[in-house]
Formats: structure tokens, sequence, C-alpha cells
């Protein structure tokens, strides 16, 4: 593909059932993040996002909310829709299912399949999950349940139309065979291809009027609406105009299509196939990522554990929140959320290394240059200059956003960030200041950090647009639209522009009393000695690595009468030394054989010139130790104590 080819990019379009959460601001800001870099490569974009509201799950969630699919689907989208612009989100279209254009080429496209013989009419028994809205095979339940849902099925008896997406199989491994890049990234194609060994079944495409009535009717059987999935699923090519206008010509099918893992089978495998039989070119590309977490749950709004996008940007602002998604999740893995990453992301990424060198260096060009951009000298830029380190970062940028791994841009960024805060302190601009000789110097230094700040605006504008314009706004720069290709030359920014004075672009964040909550463990009553310490979310204590050892061997240590000299079996095959503080309490001939709790992670410390591998956890009694033991008898060593 070329950089400036047109770009089509899609979320998935969200179910009107539930109010947005942090997962769907996830895709959509990625979404938004991708459509952004491309058209800083110039190239022509369409971004889509929108809402999915036909089905059992929409009909169901509006007889709750006393009142009609339509109103309901109506309210709960609008949730969705003016929830973007606040984060920062440009899409250019909004979907949604129950838009009449959309409806009519669902109709076109089912009649067009159905005249070519590729849907047929038949009974059929199946298991059906509600949540999912789709039948299961048995081979995809987990102990009989959705894997999703946690729910078993309902076993369900009806006569239905089928879509013979069986027939496609072959083609379909074909396709992803001879594509590598069909399903991204690796681990989700070789998903789908490992479901592919198997045979793959007909596909349910219709519900009956009696159990269902809120969907688009089949063309030809004014009985049965359509299958929520086959509806949905076309709104990629109906939101272009399928099949006649401009828009679908020039972006179908060059679309890269995001998704989370729980939808992978539908747009893997329903998707293509159906775009086979309707003789619609296959798409480009399907991006799947991972799921935001919650604890050990995903973040859905069944589980109720959602985080609301609109409380934590009021508190944290918009460009804060989308960097801490985009950088904290590896696309395709899993992430825990909790507030305390966000709150370290801005602190030590944004506050300390971006917020602090802006701040710094603007102050400086006051101090030395009245907020005038100054004249680098040319025969000391090449001793001086940093082009090599932007372009470093700009390379990584390049390369890893076409890809969807904005942890990894962000973090190449990040590299160039630290390095002008090293640059700042190895060239201490306030001594230069001091001599009149240093003069060229001094303005060398400072047009390579206003610039090196240009470039960095610049890279971080897709995921931080607000921030990157306000600092290109005080650095004198009003570039819109901004191009990649003026950050990939160096020595860009005008002398003698004009500065202005810049408050701080990130505030730190203090965790306020009433963000850390109480400490439910502590009765009010009955203080702890010593006090209890500051709460620590399930994140941080799953960095803690304890395992069960066995003692096969103590010995004193020479001239350290508390200490002894541990060896304990972690089951790595060596066993570790550890030197523990228990010598005053215990004889090596009893620890021997011993089954103590270990901190195997712990950084190697030495201790009276002998190398500690970990700690072995003991409670103190006046003066005498007690090691934390368990009451089981052969604990297999490296068993991990949670
Ligand atoms: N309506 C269907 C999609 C039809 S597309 C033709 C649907 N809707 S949904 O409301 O359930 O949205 C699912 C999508 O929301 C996921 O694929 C993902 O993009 C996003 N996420 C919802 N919860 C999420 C997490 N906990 N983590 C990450 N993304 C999540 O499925």
């Amino acid at each position: 593909m070329n950089q400036t080819d047109p770009f089509y990019i899609t979320t998935p379009i969200y179910y009107v059932n539930a109010k947005p959460h942090l997962g769907h601001a996830y895709t959509t800001i990625a979404a938004d993040v991708v459509s952004r870099f491309h058209k800083m490569l110039g190239a022509p974009t369409y971004f889509l996002t929108g809402t999915d509201e036909h089905g059992d799950k929409i009909a169901e969630a509006a007889e709750l909310n006393a009142c009609t699919p339509k109103e309901y689907a109506d309210q709960i989208s609008a949730l969705f829709k003016n929830l973007w612009p606040k984060l920062s989100v440009e899409n250019d279209h909004f979907i949604r299912t129950t838009d009449e254009s959309h409806k009519k080429v669902v109709a076109d496209v089912l009649q067009k399949i159905y005249d070519s013989g590729d849907i047929y009419y038949s009974e059929y028994e199946g298991l059906y999950c509600v949540g999912c809205e789709r039948f299961y095979q048995e081979r995809e339940l987990v102990d009989g349940k959705c894997p999703d849902h946690k729910k078993e099925p309902t076993r369900i008896k009806e006569s239905n139309y089928f879509f013979r997406m069986g027939k496609y199989q072959q083609w379909l491994i074909d396709h992803i065979e001879t594509n590598p890049d069909f399903i991204r990234p690796k681990q989700y194609r070789n998903e789908v291809l490992s479901f592919l060994k198997e045979p793959l079944e007909d596909l349910c495409i219709s519900r009956p009027k009696t159990r269902l009535t809120w969907g688009i009717t089949l063309p030809f059987d004014e009985n049965y609406v359509t299958y929520v999935w086959f509806d949905a699923l076309l709104n990629y090519v109906s939101a272009l105009g399928y099949p006649h206008d401009e828009k679908f010509t020039t972006f179908w099918p060059k679309v890269q299509h995001i998704v989370a893992k729980d939808i992978l089978k539908t747009h893997a495998i329903y998707w293509p196939t159906m775009l086979k039989a309707a003789g619609i070119p296959i798409f480009n590309t399907l991006n799947v990522h991972g799921f935001w977490n919650m604890g050990e749950a995903k973040m859905s709004k069944s589980l109720g554990n959602v985080a609301s996008p609109e409380g934590l940007i009021e508190k944290y602002g918009v460009d804060a929140y989308r960097f801490f998604l985009m950088r904290d999740m590896a696309f395709g893995h899993d992430s825990n959320f909790s507030e305390d990453s966000i709150v370290k992301r801005i602190n030590y990424d944004l506050a300390n290394d971006l917020g602090n060198l802006f701040s710094r260096v603007v102050a400086m060009s006051f101090k030395y240059f009245n907020g005038v951009v100054p004249e680098p000298d040319a025969t000391l830029m090449e001793e001086l200059t940093l082009a090599d380190d932007a372009s470093a970062a700009l390379k990584i940028f390049q390369n890893e956003m076409p890809l969807f791994a904005f942890d990894r841009a962000l973090k190449g960024i990040w590299v160039f960030v630290s390095r002008m805060n090293k640059y700042v302190d190895e060239t201490a601009p306030w001594d230069l200041a001091k001599d009149e000789a240093s003069a060229p110097r001094l303005k060398t230094v400072m047009y390579n950090l206003l610039e090196g700040l240009r470039v960095v605006a610049g890279l971080i504008s897709p995921v931080m647009p607000g921030t990157a314009k306000t600092m290109l706004a005080h650095l004198g720069i009003d570039e819109a639209p901004l191009m990649l290709s003026s950050f990939e030359t160096w020595g860009v920014l005008p002398p003698n522009g004009t500065i202005t004075k810049v408050k701080a672009l990130f505030p730190r964040i203090e965790m306020k009393k009433a963000d850390t909550p109480e400490p439910k463990a502590a009765p009010a009553t009955q203080a702890l000695k010593p006090p209890l310490k500051p709460e620590i979310s399930f994140d941080d204590f799953q960095d803690l690595d304890l395992r069960v050892g066995t003692v096969l061997h103590a010995e004193p240590i020479a001239k350290a009468n508390k200490l002894l000299k541990v060896t304990v079996d972690l089951g790595e095959g060596t066993p570790r030394t550890i030197v523990a503080g228990i010598a005053k309490s215990y004889t090596p001939e009893e620890l021997e054989g011993a089954q103590v709790v270990v901190v195997a992670n712990l950084a190697p410390a030495t201790l009276m010139g002998v190398e500690s591998q970990g700690m072995i956890l003991a409670a103190t009694k006046r003066k005498a130790l007690s090691l934390a033991t368990f009451n089981l008898d052969g604990l297999k060593p490296g068993t991990p104590v949670k």
C-alpha cells in the first residue's frame, strides 16, 4: 500500500444496550489515532463508527426501560455519538443500523445472495446465546457455557434461513494463508486458522418474527427479520453508499477494521464469506486488540465494573486519557486498568518528562533570548545537533504506527524526550549564559531544544492533538493540517520566531485523600502498629512473586551472629542462596527440610559478602522470629503463594 492511498478505518458499531465505557473508548480512540496518522501522511481518509441497534439484546433492554426499541436506541446511540467529540475523536460519519439507507443495503445484499442460491430454508435445532445473539457449536462452549457470558445457551428449534458459509471454508483458509496481513496480530490469525481446521457450519441468518420483530425484514420472506450480525457487518459498506457512491469506489476495500478479540470470529469468518458470496471485494485487514480488564475480569456492562470516560477526562484531561490508553495497552494483548496507573503515567511521562522539559526550555528561551527563537551557529551545529535522536524517534513512529503498535511508537518518542532532558543537563545552558564567549553555543543548544520540541509535538499529535497544538502555538507555529513531512527535516523552526510563555502542560496529580480509599482492613477503632501502609492496587500486589521454597541447607555466616546463609530449592534446578536474619531463632539443623515463603523476584542484595537471591518471610514476637510456613507438608517447590 502506498502511504497516500485512500485509507478507510472502522470501529465495531456498538450495541445500544449499555452506556459507553473505557473499552469502547479505547477502540474508538485507537481508530482516531490511526486516522489522524494517515491524514498526516497526506492520504484521503474516512473514519467510521456508529451503533448496532437491532436484535434481541436491544429489544430486551428497551422492555426493561419501558420504552420502544427505537426510543431506547435513540437515547443510547446519542450517548455514543455525543461522547466522541469530548474524546477528541473526529469520525467522518456515525452510522446507525436503523438508518433507512443501511436497511436498504442489507435487503439488497440479502436478495443478491438469495438469488445466487447461497441462502436456503431449513429447520434447525441449536444452542443459542442471547448475549452473543448467535448459535454456538458444542465445541465452542466452555464447560457447556458461552465463553463470553458464562451462561448456558438455550436449546432452540425453529425453521430459518441459512447462509451457505461452509461452502466458503476452503476459500477463506486460502485467503488467510495467502494474505499474511489479513488478520493481525498473528496470534489471532492462528486462532482463526485453527478454528477453520474443523468443518465450518452454515450460518443461520434469520429470526422468526414470532420471536423477534426488532430487525430488518428479509426481502424474500416477511415473516422473518435478519440476524443482527448479518445486518451489522454490512454497515462497513452501507456507510460508504455501496454499491454506487463515489465514497464506496474510493475507499472500499482499502479498509482497516479494528475490533477486540470478543468479535474475532464474526469479523474473520462471517464477514469475509458474506462479502465473497455477495461479490464484494474482501476487506484489507482486520486488526484485533485485547481486553481492558479491571482486576481479573473483562470490563463490561454486565460485570458492573465500568470506568466512565466522562468522569476520567473531567478529572485528568482528554489528552492524558488518550495517552494513557494508547501507551498502556500493547495492541493485541490484554491490559489492566486502574486509576493509579493513569496517575502514574501522567506524573512520570507527561508532567515530569515532557511537561517539565517544555516549561524549562520555554522559560530559558525567555531568560536568555526574550522569547525569540535564536539563530543556531552553523559550525557548532554538527557537534550539538539532536537531529539523529529525532530521526530515530521518527523512524520508530513510522514503523510502528502502521502496525497499530501505539505503545511502541510512543515509547520511541519518549526515548527522544529523555535524551533532550539529558541534553539540557549535559549542555547546562545556565553556565553558557554566564559567559559572553559561549553565546553561539547557547544559541545552538537552545535552538536544538526548541526544534526537538517541535518534532515531539508533531509526533504526539495523533494521540494528543490538543497538547500538540498548544506546544506548537507556544513555539510560534500555526500549522494546519499537520503533515508528517514537516517533521522529517531538521531545522524547520524559523529563527527569530516568537515564543509565548507557558503554564504547566500537565500539572502533577497529587493523590488526594479522597482518591485513596480508606484501607478496608483497618478497623477504625484500633490503629495498627506500625501504622498500615498506603493501600496498593491488586496490580501492585501481582508484581510481587511469592513462592514456596524448601530449605535444603543452612549455615552460619562468619562475624554475623544474626544471619544464616540458607540454600533454598524453588524448583528452578539450581537452588538459591538467601541470607536470612533468623540465626537467633533457628538453628541450621531445624531449618533443613522446612517449607517457607520466599519473595522470589526481589532484586539480589549482598549482605556480609554473600549475595542474597530473595527473602524469606517471618514475623517477630518480641525479639524472636517465626517463619511463615504451611500447614500441609510436601508442597512442590516453586508453587506460587497468593
Ligand atoms: N455490536 C457488536 C459489533 C458489531 S460490528 C459489525 C458489538 N458491540 S459491543 O458494544 O459489544 O462492542 C464490542 C467492542 O467494544 C469490542 O470489540 C471492543 O472494540 C470494544 N470493547 C468493549 N469492551 C471492551 C474491553 N473491556 N476492552 C477492550 N475493548 C472493549 O460487539
